[in-house]
């Protein structure tokens, strides 16, 4: 799937909800926001395939916004949504830069219709990149660093690629383990071949197995044609199940046979199909544990563990910190337009002293964050990284892309009594006039107490809460906490 994450931006709660449900059915990685400025700092923060944004919003107008992406080089597809049926309005749109505009109200139809041509068009971007650059060459998908930890890696990661044996990547958010797999991959023979990869944690539980094998039509409801599965387009290549640990204990059991047998049967199919695929699985979770809690099969462990790999947290390979600062230095400087001189000395020293609860996504945060507030011409320096605010803020300090967390969430102290100032939403931005908070709002503090209360322990604020691991991260994913509470392992 050319597409997987995509940016709602929607004032209107009805249609937003609406279009979340649906593409979130549809397996796509959604994050909704309300508002431009939400919308440019979650496409800050990620790479988003695709934007959804009305035209009338709170703050702007979402052809501004899409006129302001055009020019960074790398920007998602925009879908605009607009009420205005004119043909006019609609070409105005596309020349602005839109991909489609879609006239509201539209159909589900009309819509899976739009993704269904951003799926194809994107494929084709990938496709022509892949041949003309090649896409390992893509500097974001460099392993940086030479510390004696990141040497052993790379020295693994060689004798790994050629053995085509399943692969099991463990180590701690932010780590680099996605990088990891793609290294594997790209040094493998199979590298002519396709890399599919499922964000096991992103796809809803009941679509799941369909997600991995594919259905026939009819299999269930919402199942309006043949699908392929993501294992059938892996044929001959290689498949990265992201975040396998996500995966329920019965679908687990349909992964093991893939791994032993190479077959498997689509969903409301009974022909077994086979296929040739090498798998690399990645988990930030502490695996002995979650066999011992009985919420990962101890057999299926020890099949994609044929060959382990485990990344080590930026702490214990510090001396990697200043070449990688300056790698994102210059990449972000690039990105932005920016002329930055250099860390300077007192900056690195600052860097040199965090611990990178979030490894190697926290520190790239942070220097996109700094190269961002930088003036032109100046050197990064310690006021630059905005580290004052979080460093009283324990749970906020273990979230991971923590740079782009706003002040109010970062702020509430560790214990539970802040649990109480939840539903009082004092100065948030997000409180309507009135001072009545939005029950989006209070939600959001409440999962963010609880998580406050667990000490970022995911696991068990989703206990707390009655609510499903899956569903926590995907508002976590919605709120841009990604991957929050994860840095420790075995703290999910
Ligand atoms: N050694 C490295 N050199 C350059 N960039 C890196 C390195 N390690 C990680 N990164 C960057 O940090 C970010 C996080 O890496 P990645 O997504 O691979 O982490 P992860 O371990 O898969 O995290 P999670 O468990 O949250 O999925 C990415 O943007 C990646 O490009
Ligand atoms: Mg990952």
């Amino acid at each position: 799937m050319p597409i997987e994450k995509i940016v709602v931006l929607e004032d209107d709660a009805l249609q937003r909800k609406n279009l979340e449900s649906l593409l979130r059915y549809r397996r796509y990685d959604v994050a909704a926001v309300t508002s431009i400025a939400a919308a440019e700092e979650m496409l800050g923060r990620d790479q988003f395939d695709l934007l959804l944004a009305d035209v009338n919003l709170p703050d702007g107008s979402g052809i501004d916004l899409m006129k302001r992406l055009q020019s960074k080089p790398e920007h998602p597809l925009v879908v605009i949504m607009t009420a205005f049926n004119s043909i006019e309005a609609a070409v105005d749109c596309m020349r602005d830069g839109a991909f489609h505009c879609l006239v509201k109200p539209f159909s589900a139809a009309q819509l899976e219709t739009i993704l269904k041509k951003a799926e194809d068009y994107t494929q084709l971007l990938k496709v022509n990149s892949y041949f003309s650059a090649g896409e390992q060459n893509d500097d974001r998908y460099m392993l940086i660093g030479d510390s004696p930890g990141m040497v052993r890696l790379r020295q693994t990661i060689d004798q790994v690629a050629k053995a085509d044996a399943t692969v099991l990547i463990q180590g701690e958010s932010g780590t680099g383990k996605e990088l990891v797999a793609r290294a594997v991959y790209s040094q493998s023979p199979r590298a002519g071949a396709a890399f599919i990869r499922v964000n096991c944690a992103a796809v809803p539980e009941n679509l799941i197995e369909s997600e991995f094998f594919g259905h026939k039509r009819g299999a269930f409801t919402g199942a309006f044609q043949d699908r392929e599965g993501r294992f059938a387009l892996a044929n001959h290549g290689t498949i990265l199940l992201d975040e396998i640990s996500e995966v329920s204990f019965q679908v687990q059991a349909k992964l093991l046979r893939v791994l032993q047998e190479q077959e498997f049967e689509r969903v409301g199919d009974t022909r077994t199909l086979k296929v040739d695929v090498r798998v690399i699985a990645t988990t930030n979770r502490n695996m002995e544990e979650s066999i011992e809690r009985r919420e990962f099969r101890a057999d299926l462990y020890y099949r994609l563990n044929v060959v382990p790999i485990y990344v080590p947290p930026l702490r214990e390979r510090m001396e990697d910190v200043p070449v990688l600062a300056e790698a994102f230095r210059k990449r972000f400087a690039r990105q932005h337009g920016k002329e930055v001189v250099g860390v300077s000395d007192s900056c690195l020293n600052v860097l040199m002293s965090h611990r990178w609860p979030g490894n190697v996504r926290e520190l790239q945060n942070v220097i996109e964050r700094a190269v961002i507030m930088c003036d032109k011409s100046a050197w990064l320096e310690p006021s630059h990284l905005g580290f004052g605010r979080r460093t009283d803020a324990p749970v906020a300090s273990q979230i991971s892309q923590a740079t782009s967390i706003p002040t109010v969430y970062a702020a509430p102290a560790a214990s539970i009594s802040s649990y109480n100032t939840v539903f009082k939403a004092p100065d948030s931005p997000l409180t309507a006039a009135n001072g009545i908070a939005t029950l989006e709002e209070i939600e959001k503090r409440h999962i963010l107490a609880a998580l406050e209360h667990t000490k970022g322990n995911r696991t068990r604020a989703a206990e707390l809460l009655q609510i499903s691991i899956r569903t926590l991260r995907n508002k976590l994913n919605e709120y841009g906490y990604k991957t929050l509470g994860a840095a420790q392992p075995g703290q999910e």
